[in-house]
């Protein structure tokens, strides 16, 4: 086996419902790694699972009358059938629930208690469980949580916490000084700007009031919180405080963890504490791809629009699933799926460029060399640039993949591709068969795209293996003959002599209006019978709830004093950069409030301006200085200013 080694995990998901195409996404990106590394001839250790605990699986379990053991398993076990069909070819499947997990975790709390890194005080704050994620007032976004948007719970509970404050220094040089760290950059300033620059504050790491989780050892009413558990799986996994650490030797710091963007702070700021925290290294890199959305939403359970995976692999195969997630959506960033975008790639690039190019090599080697290879014997015009364009694409393709440039490193492949369709119609290989003299230059130009299918079925196989077997069956080559990765190097590395073997077209064309029909039709017997058609409607349902419960009534609206205020005097807060204390008059009232707004104000800028008051919200202390109603701004992106009125108004009008 090989010394280089390579360490690529995926996030362990949550067995909280059937899992999208949105989350194949990430486990499909690390599978072509995982393979790609595989063929450069690395030793390779590929993780993924199951993020089992947390209160979001406890509450899911409990609403169908199971246990959460019994609600994980049959999740798990269809997760683990659909990283079967998609011919997932991770080396670890990991799931929280084993007890080894369970004992490591616990040794790795234990520890930072000891040394002092994690101690016991009260947790007073809000909680998303979707998220399984802690927030502070100032975080939330109207009050709702900043990453989903949907509502949060106050939580008031004794809990212990991780001195995440005392390794703030260190994260904030770890992700300023070492660009490799957190990949695409630009999620950089925004760890930076968001959660290191206004300051961490310690993170709550237990929970009193869960119950399904690993239990703090030596104090059993708290269960360790979701996230301290579940981040601490790269390492468990590779047997870290076990007797059997050998692979955490000898793999750990991990090459890449590959996680979605709204995750990218658990893996760039607490987890790398942790391991601060441990005394073990950080991993080489986090990169935090987009998301897939679904009408512009990353799930539309109410649109009904979410799309499976199962019944794409039914219809069109793995391949065209792996290929369309990696090639039409640039890994750092969000793209839209829907069905007509999917259908037309698989007709353009797979169908009309890649299949043709196989079936009409294949067939004309059949009719004018008796489906034998032929030798290259006379050379002539366009080979050269066919030869120069199908050497140079895999140090391309290595760049672009060295960057998780899925995209570009097919494109680039793609580029070979539509230059050896293009060298058909130069040479006219039909013209060729016409004259008997012309017969060594016909079998040379049979040879060069015969060639160029196998530099292809080379460069396209961590990404679509059964398509790369299908071109080598066809072409007549085996494992071996001219198929390793420094075989790309090499114009000329294709036996002679063999059969080919013309196969049904790879990609039929498909007519996307007809097709999407049988997509829509195919995909709902799929959702009714995984979810049964009753939990199908009612999930719709549930989220059409959702939706209905955004809206309120004019009686909620009723509810909210607005008033007009204006602003007497302004001061920065003495404990926090990004807050600023307002004095109000209203009227003849005088009014107080905190307002996470001194990134956009300064000061002296806001003094006898007009702003709008939410006057009836419950006082709250935001660090250590109690804030009397809300002052109401719009934001977008990077921009905010505050709401106020058209004309002059005196202080204390009412806003309805
Ligand atoms: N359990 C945590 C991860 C713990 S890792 C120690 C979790 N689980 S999850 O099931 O909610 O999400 C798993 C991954 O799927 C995340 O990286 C998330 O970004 C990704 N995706 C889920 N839906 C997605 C899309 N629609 N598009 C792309 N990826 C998305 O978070």
């Amino acid at each position: 086996m090989s010394n280089k080694t390579y360490y690529v995990t995926t996030p362990l998901y949550y067995p909280s419902g059937n899992l999208t195409i949105g989350h194949t996404y990430c486990t499909v990106a690390a599978d072509v790694i995982a393979r790609y590394k595989r063929i450069q001839g690395y030793d390779v250790k590929f993780l993924t699972g199951t993020d089992e605990h947390g209160q979001k699986i406890e509450e899911k379990a409990k609403e169908k009358g199971v246990t959460p053991k019994e609600y994980v398993d049959k999740i798990v076990a269809d997760s683990k059938e659909l990283w079967k069909s998609l011919d997932i070819s991770y080396d670890i499947f990991y799931r929280t629930t084993d007890k080894k997990h369970g004992k490591i975790v616990q040794e790795i709390f234990t520890q930072l208690y000891n040394q002092g890194d994690i101690y016991k005080s009260e947790y007073e704050g809000y909680y998303c469980t979707p998220c399984e994620s802690f927030w502070t007032e100032t975080q939330l976004n109207d009050g709702n949580c900043p990453d989903c948007g949907r509502p949060v719970k106050l939580a008031k509970e004794e809990a212990y916490f991780f001195k995440i404050s005392k390794y703030q220094d260190r994260l904030l040089k770890l992700l300023e000084e070492n660009p490799e760290f957190l990949q695409p950059k630009s999620r950089v300033n925004e760890m930076i700007n968001n959660f290191l620059k206004p300051g961490l504050e310690d993170l709550c790491v237990s929970r009193t009031t869960v119950d399904w989780g690993v239990k703090v050892p030596f104090d059993e009413k708290h269960t360790i919180y979701v996230w301290f558990d579940a981040v601490c799986n790269y390492i468990a996994a590779l047997g870290y405080k076990t007797d059997i650490d050998s692979d955490y030797k000898k793999y750990w710091p991990a090459d890449v963890h590959l996680v979605g963007k709204e995750i990218v702070r658990f893996h760039t700021i607490i987890w790398p504490a942790i391991l601060m925290a441990l005394g073990e290294e950080v991993p080489k890199k986090v990169f935090g791809h987009g998301w897939i959305l679904f009408d512009n939403d990353k799930m539309s359970k109410s649109k009904g629009n979410v799309v499976y995976p199962e019944p794409i692999i039914e219809l069109y195969g793995v391949d065209t699933l792996k290929y369309f997630l990696l090639r039409e959506f640039s890994f750092g960033q969000d793209g839209s799926f829907t069905r007509e975008k999917f259908l037309n790639r698989i007709n353009s690039d797979l169908a009309n460029d890649l299949g043709n190019l196989v079936s009409r090599t294949v067939a004309m080697i059949e009719k004018y060399n008796g489906g034998i290879m032929p030798e290259p014997k006379e050379s002539g015009e366009f080979d050269e640039d066919l030869k120069k364009t199908g050497i140079a694409a895999s140090a391309k393709v290595e760049e672009y993949m060295n960057k998780f440039d899925f995209s570009n490193a097919l494109e680039e492949t793609w580029k070979l591709i539509r230059r050896t369709n293009k060298y058909i119609d130069e040479t006219t290989p039909w013209i060729l068969a016409k004259e008997d003299d012309k017969k060594d230059r016909l079998d040379t130009v049979l040879y060069n795209l015969s060639e160029s299918l196998r530099i292809t079925s080379i460069l396209i196989r961590p990404f679509m293996e059964e398509t790369s077997n299908a071109i080598w069956r066809q072409i007549g080559i085996d494992y071996g003959q001219g198929t390793s990765w420094e075989d790309l190097a090499q114009w000329g590395k294709l036996i002679t002599g063999q059969k080919v073997r013309k196969e049904d077209p790879m990609f039929p064309r498909l007519d996307v209006k007809k097709e999407i029909e049988r997509f829509n039709k195919v995909h709902e017997e799929f959702v009714n019978k995984r979810m049964g058609k009753k939990a199908n409607e009612e999930e719709k349902k549930e989220g059409d709830k959702e939706v209905e419960e955004n809206l309120i009534t004019i009686d909620d609206f009723d509810k909210i004093e607005l008033l007009v205020a204006e602003v007497i005097k302004v001061e920065k807060h003495p404990n926090a950069d990004k807050l600023l204390v307002i004095q109000l008059e209203v009227g003849d009232e005088k009014r107080q409030v905190v307002s996470g707004i001194a990134k956009y104000y300064e000061p002296e800028d806001l003094v006898g301006k007009k702003v709008i008051l939410v006057a009836n919200l419950k006082p709250i202390k935001l660090r250590g200085i109690e804030s009397h109603g809300m002052i109401l701004a719009a934001d977008k992106g990077k921009k905010l200013t505050l709401a106020s009125v058209l004309e002059d108004i005196s202080s204390g009008a009412k806003v309805q």
